[in-house]
C-alpha cells in the first residue's frame, strides 16, 4: 500500500494530519527531527486511532537519511509541514531560517524528484499576504511585503513550487495559506505543546489559566478594529487536519493550487479571551501593552476558494477552540 509521507509530523499540526489520514485508513510515515516536538506524539496518535505510523528521526537538510525513506517506503504524496515558525526568533536568526526552510525544502523538493514522487501539499502562511491589509484576503491578490524571515521564507517556498511547476508540468502541488491555527484534539491526548514562553495568543492564554503565566499582556488596545485590540482568522486544528484530506483529492490533479484555510471571520483578542474564559470557568487576568512590532491590525480570509474547489469549509468555531485547548492543557499541564 502507498503512503502519505509528512515532514514535520510529530508537530502540532502534522500530529492532528496524522490522526485524520490514519482514521481513513492511510499508511502514514513521519519524518522528523523532534526540533520542536516529542516522540510520545506517536503513541498519543497510536491510543486515538488505534494505529501507529512509521516514524523516521531525521533532519531534512540531511539529503542520505531522506533519500532513505523514500528508498524504503512506497511514498506517494507528501505532506511538507517541516519548519520552523517562531516569528521572532526569525528576526534573530534568520540564517538559520533560511537554511532550515528553503534549504531544507528544495532538498525535499530534489530527493522527491529524484525518486519520481511528484505530488506535494505544503504548508504556507497567511504571513505571505505581509503589508496586504485589504480584508477579507483572497488568494488571488498579490502577496505582500513580510515583515520578518519567517515569513519570507514561505513567500519564497512559494515562489520555489510555481518556478518548480513552470520548468515541469508534472508535478502536483496543493499550496495551504494557513490562518491562526488554535485548539486541540478533542480527545485531549495531542494539542499545541510550545518549548519556552509561547509566542502566539491562545496557548499563553491556557498557560495563564494553569497559572505557569501570570497574566496575558495584549499587545495594543489603540488598533481600528471593532474593540481596539487585533482581529485575526482562528481555525480549529482538528477543521485545518480535515482541510488537508480535502487537499489530497485536489493533489490528484497536475498543476498548482493555492488555497486559503482559515474560517473566513475574524476574532478579536478580547473576544479570544472571553472565549477561553467561559471554556476555563474562570477570568483571565491582563493588561493591555504597546503593540508588538510587526502586528497587523486585522488579517482574515475569504475561504471560499477552498469551498468551492475542495468542497472543505471549518465547522467548529473559537468556543469550541477553547474548550479543547483548555482540556488538553489540564490533562496534560506539562505538555507531552
Ligand atoms: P511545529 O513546530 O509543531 O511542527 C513543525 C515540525 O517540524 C516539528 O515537529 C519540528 O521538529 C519539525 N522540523 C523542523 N525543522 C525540521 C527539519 N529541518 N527536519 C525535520 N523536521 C523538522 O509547528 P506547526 O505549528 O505544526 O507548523 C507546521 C507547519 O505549518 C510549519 O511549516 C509552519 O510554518 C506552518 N504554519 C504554522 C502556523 C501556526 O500558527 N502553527 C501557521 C501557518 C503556517
Ligand atoms: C494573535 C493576536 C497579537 C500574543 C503568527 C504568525 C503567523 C502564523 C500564526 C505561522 C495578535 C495578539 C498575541 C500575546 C497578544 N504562524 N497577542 N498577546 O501574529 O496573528 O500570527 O502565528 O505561520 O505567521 O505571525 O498570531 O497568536 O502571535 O497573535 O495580544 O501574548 O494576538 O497582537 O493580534 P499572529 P499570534
Amino acid at each position: 500500500m502507498m503512503s502519505i509521507l509528512l515532514t514535520g509530523g510529530a508537530g502540532y499540526i502534522g500530529s492532528h494530519i496524522a490522526v485524520e489520514l490514519l482514521t481513513l485508513g492511510k499508511e502514514v510515515v513521519i519524518f522528523d527531527n523532534l526540533s520542536n516536538s516529542s516522540e510520545k506524539v506517536l503513541d498519543r496518535i497510536k491510543e486515538i486511532t488505534g494505529k501507529s505510523p512509521k516514524f523516521y528521526k531525521g533532519d531534512l537538510r540531511d539529503r542520505e537519511d531522506l533519500d532513505h525513506v523514500f528508498k524504503n517506503e512506497n511514498i506517494e504524496s507528501v505532506i511538507h509541514l517541516a519548519g520552523l515558525k517562531a516569528v521572532g526568533e526569525s528576526v534573530r536568526k534568520p540564517i538559520e531560517y533560511y537554511d532550515n526552510n528553503i534549504g531544507g525544502t528544495t532538498i525535499l523538493l530534489e530527493v522527491m524528484r529524484d525518486n519520481g514522487v511528484k505530488k506535494i501539499i505544503f504548508s504556507s502562511s497567511a504571513t505571505v499576504y505581509g503589508d496586504n491589509t485589504n480584508v477579507p484576503l483572497k488568494e488571488s491578490y498579490e502577496v505582500g511585503k513580510p515583515s520578518n524571515p519567517y515569513g519570507w521564507s514561505k513567500w519564497f517556498i512559494e515562489q520555489i513550487l510555481q518556478d518548480l511547476y513552470v520548468s515541469d508540468p508534472s508535478w502536483h502541488i496543493v499550496i495551504f495559506r494557513y490562518f491562526n491555527p488554535v485548539g486541540a484534539h478533542p480527545s485531549g491526548l495531542i494539542g499545541e505543546d510550545p518549548k519556552g514562553i509561547p509566542n502566539n495568543l491562545t496557548p499563553y492564554i491556557t498557560q495563564v489559566a494553569i497559572g505557569k503565566l501570570e497574566k496575558l499582556g495584549i499587545f495594543g488596545d489603540d488598533y481600528d478594529t471593532k474593540d481596539g485590540t487585533g482581529v485575526r482568522d482562528y481555525i480549529h486544528i482538528v477543521d485545518l487536519a480535515k482541510g488537508h484530506i480535502a487537499g489530497l483529492s485536489k493533489l490528484e490533479e497536475e498543476g498548482i493550487n493555492v488555497y486559503n484555510l482559515g474560517t473566513g471571520k475574524g476574532s478579536s483578542v478580547l473576544e479570544v479571551k472571553d472565549a477561553y474564559e467561559k471554556a476555563v470557568g474562570n477570568k483571565i487576568p491582563y493588561e493591555i501593552k504597546e503593540r508588538r512590532p510587526g502586528d497587523l491590525a486585522e488579517a482574515y480570509c475569504d475561504a471560499s476558494k477552498a469551498k468551492e474547489e475542495l468542497g472543505w469549509e471549518a465547522k467548529f468555531d473559537i468556543d469550541q477552540a477553547a474548550v479543547d485547548a483548555w482540556n488538553w492543557q489540564s490533562i496534560n499541564p506539562d505538555g507531552y
